[in-house]
């Protein structure tokens, strides 16, 4: 029997990585959709099980190109997003604008972009982050991340009628590219105020998504799930 399919923004590193081959573990074939284009060495394990796609989130036409070979797609997860520390006076406009840009407006163009697809069943899962509660030198990624579990309640609201389901994780400090990319010391030092003293491994994120992608789960919906260690209780 041919596969359900998952399609997954981001999945060319770290969570999204993570995510691709936790959900063929579970049985779906994976479309993977990033911006980078994704070796082919990356998923030669998963095989004929993943296919890749170069979209940038926000660019719809993308989006709606790598979507086009996949008559139903029964899981849609938005990891794809982007960083930057920066003090809030130095923030610019063109700052703020990129990062609504690719966390928040990414989400709503992957998801509006799906819904033709998606049957009754079907899941949605957003990644947000802890730092939707608040955190300091990123305030637009703050802003960003919060407007992520918004939209994730008020789509969750407007397609229960069509039983699909839409869910956020919200994953705490967690070793990939993104947090790599910090310089060395601050990495640890943000590694050492996790209440275990250690970043997340991405698998354990992908854990999360894979929990809210499961047919078990689906009678939750507009929830936001904090995977991170307890630190934000
Ligand atoms: P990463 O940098 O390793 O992976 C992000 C992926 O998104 C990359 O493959 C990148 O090419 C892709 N991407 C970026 N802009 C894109 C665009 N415009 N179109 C398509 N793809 C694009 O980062 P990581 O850490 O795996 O982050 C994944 C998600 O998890 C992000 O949304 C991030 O904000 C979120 N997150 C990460 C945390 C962490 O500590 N690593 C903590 C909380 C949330």
């Amino acid at each position: 029997m041919a596969r359900p399919v998952a399609f997954v923004t981001g999945g060319a590193s770290g969570i999204g990585a993570a995510t691709v081959r936790r959900l063929v573990q579970d049985g779906f074939h994976v479309a993977v959709a990033d911006k980078s284009p994704i070796p082919s060495e990356e998923f030669a394990t998963e095989g004929d099980r993943v296919s890749t796609h170069v979209v940038d989130v926000r660019d719809r036409a993308s989006i709606a190109a790598a979507m086009e070979g996949y008559p139903e797609i029964s899981a849609l997860v938005c990891v794809a997003g982007i960083y930057q520390p920066r003090r809030f006076e130095d923030i610019t406009l063109d700052d703020f604008r990129l990062m609504l840009d690719v966390n928040l407006l990414g989400v709503f163009c992957a998801a509006q972009e799906v819904l033709s697809r998606m049957p009754a069943g079907g899941r949605i899962v957003t990644v947000s982050s802890r730092a939707a509660i608040g955190g300091t030198n990123f305030a637009h990624y703050v802003a960003s991340k919060a407007g992520v579990i918004g939209l994730t309640r008020a789509m969750a609201m407007e397609l229960r009628d069509r039983q699909i389901a839409v869910n956020s994780v919200a994953p705490g400090f967690t070793d990939t590219p993104m947090t790599r990319s910090m310089p060395a010391d601050q990495y640890q030092k943000a590694q050492s105020l996790e209440p275990s003293g250690a970043a997340a491994d991405p698998a354990d994120i992908a854990g999360a998504i894979a929990f809210l992608v499961d047919p078990a789960t689906k009678f939750i919906t507009g929830q936001t799930l904090f995977a991170d260690g307890g630190k934000s209780l």
